[in-house]
């Protein structure tokens, strides 16, 4: 039997997410798309559909297990079995650290940590059922070290990579392949063009690229899986690893 071409994306309703998942339509994959703003979702599905390509709309909570669980069982009733899930939804916070909250760092946690995690779990069992199927945790330049400000979100982003790393190694022998994408650096958007105004836009991180990478990923034989891909601009954002201005 041919394994199933349906996909979940998790914040599908913009940005890369919205990317990843025009891309996985192009390449044949119906698409269950998530996010929490529906109108969003309608804009990406919209999108699919006019290309010739299959979507369904799931408005959900990924930090809300039974709304996690509902959506995967529509899109599996509406698509059919899901065969890859992109956990790409995140929250966002760049915060001084003595002025996280409580209710920040939970929130943080919550959607970067439980979300992909929630997510990860409601797939994985029948993709190891059938020993096919791909899950990529779209990570970023954090899971390197935290810079200042970070730190909730760095410490949630850390953790879904070890849940990355754990799911890799507990299903990779039942077909499963999980793979960590960094994305180490900003990426090319109008939001981030309109934040970053003095920024060559070179220096960004292409989306194409990303959403090559992820097709790559979930193409590659059993034979040769990889875990981790690092994808960065020839100039990093950071400074670490900045090239040298010339005086
Ligand atoms: N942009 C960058 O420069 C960059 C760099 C490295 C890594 N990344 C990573 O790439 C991923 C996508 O980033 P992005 O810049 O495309 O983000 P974005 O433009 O802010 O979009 C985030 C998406 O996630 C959804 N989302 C947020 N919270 C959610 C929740 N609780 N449940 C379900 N969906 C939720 C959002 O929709 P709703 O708000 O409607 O729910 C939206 O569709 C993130 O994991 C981020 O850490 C981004």
């Amino acid at each position: 039997m041919p394994e199933p071409k349906t996909a979940l994306v998790t914040g599908a309703g913009r940005g890369i997410g919205r990317d990843i998942a025009l891309s996985l339509a192009r390449e044949g994959y119906a698409c269950g798309l998530i996010a929490r703003t529906k109108s969003q979702l309608e804009e990406t599905a919209d999108l699919i559909r006019k290309a010739g390509g299959k979507a369904l709309v799931t408005p959900t909570d990924v930090s809300k297990r039974e709304q996690v669980l509902a959506s995967v069982e529509a899109v599996e009733r509406e698509l059919g079995p899901i065969s890859v899930l992109i956990n790409n939804a995140g929250a966002y916070l760049k915060k001084p650290l003595t002025e996280i909250t409580e209710e920040d760092f939970d929130f943080q946690l919550k959607v970067n940590t439980y979300g992909p995690f929630f997510c990860t779990q409601a797939v994985v069992g029948k993709m190891a059922e059938r020993a096919a199927g791909a899950i990529i945790f779209v990570l970023g330049s954090e899971t390197r070290g935290g810079p200042a400000q970070y730190s909730a979100y760095t410490a949630s982003k850390v953790a879904q990579r070890a849940i990355a790393e754990s799911v890799a190694y507990e299903f990779m022998h039942r077909g499963v392949h999980a793979a960590a994408l960094d994305v180490d650096g900003a990426v090319d958007s109008a939001r981030v063009r309109e934040a970053m105004p003095d920024t060559d836009p070179s220096h960004f991180v292409s989306p194409a690229q990303i959403c090559a990478e992820i097709i790559h990923l979930i193409n590659q034989p059993k034979s040769s899986w990889t875990f981790q891909v690092d994808l960065r601009s020839y100039v990093q954002w950071r400074p670490r690893a900045s090239a040298k201005k010339k005086p």
